[in-house]
């Protein structure tokens, strides 16, 4: 008997944490929106480094452009979510993209790197996952793109 109501508590209590996550549901649109809304803004926030530059002092106007950093020129953004993980030259090694993420915050920018469930990180990764980069200037890296699928042959 005691068994029986601990079982039927706890299926009224299962039953009733489905109906409040339903409850809470929502659309993963306007989510991943939101996100990319929100990565957009910590793109030109010089508050995740210690040095003043934001991710758009390199990445020109939030990677739909060339940019530099000294002498080295810097291509826009291009299918960056088909892309990693690859090997990262900067950093000398295969990286996922969350990791270059943090590697530009915390090298370039001297900041302290997101922790993995930090939403901020999957904000970035979101905003330069989709962000449309125009025709013309993906052009740009056309030629790195034919790089990386080579390196990717061998
Ligand atoms: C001081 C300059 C500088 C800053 C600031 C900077 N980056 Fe970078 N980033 C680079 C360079 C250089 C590369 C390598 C480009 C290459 O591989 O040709 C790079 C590469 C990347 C890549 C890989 C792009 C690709 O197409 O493979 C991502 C993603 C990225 N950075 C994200 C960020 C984010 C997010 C921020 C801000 C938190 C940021 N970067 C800030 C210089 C910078």
């Amino acid at each position: 008997m005691k068994r029986t109501v601990a079982l039927l508590c706890l299926l009224v209590l299962v039953a009733g944490g489905f109906s409040f996550a339903e409850d809470k549901e929502a659309d993963p649109k306007h989510e991943l929106k939101q996100a990319f809304a929100r990565g957009k803004e910590l793109f030109a926030d010089e508050s995740l480094g210690t040095n003043g530059m934001s991710c758009n002092s390199c990445h020109a106007e939030g990677g739909t452009k060339a940019g530099k950093m000294g002498d080295m020129e810097i291509p826009p953004f291009a299918h960056v979510s088909k892309k990693y993980p690859m090997y990262f030259k900067m950093a000398g090694k295969v990286m996922t993209l969350d990791q270059v993420i943090n590697f530009c915050v915390t090298t370039p920018m001297a900041g302290t790197a997101l922790a993995w469930d930090d939403q901020r990180l999957a904000d970035l990764a979101a905003y330069i996952a989709w962000v449309n980069v125009p025709k013309g200037e993906k052009g740009k890296s056309a030629e790195k793109e034919k790089g990386q699928e080579k390196q990717k042959d061998e």
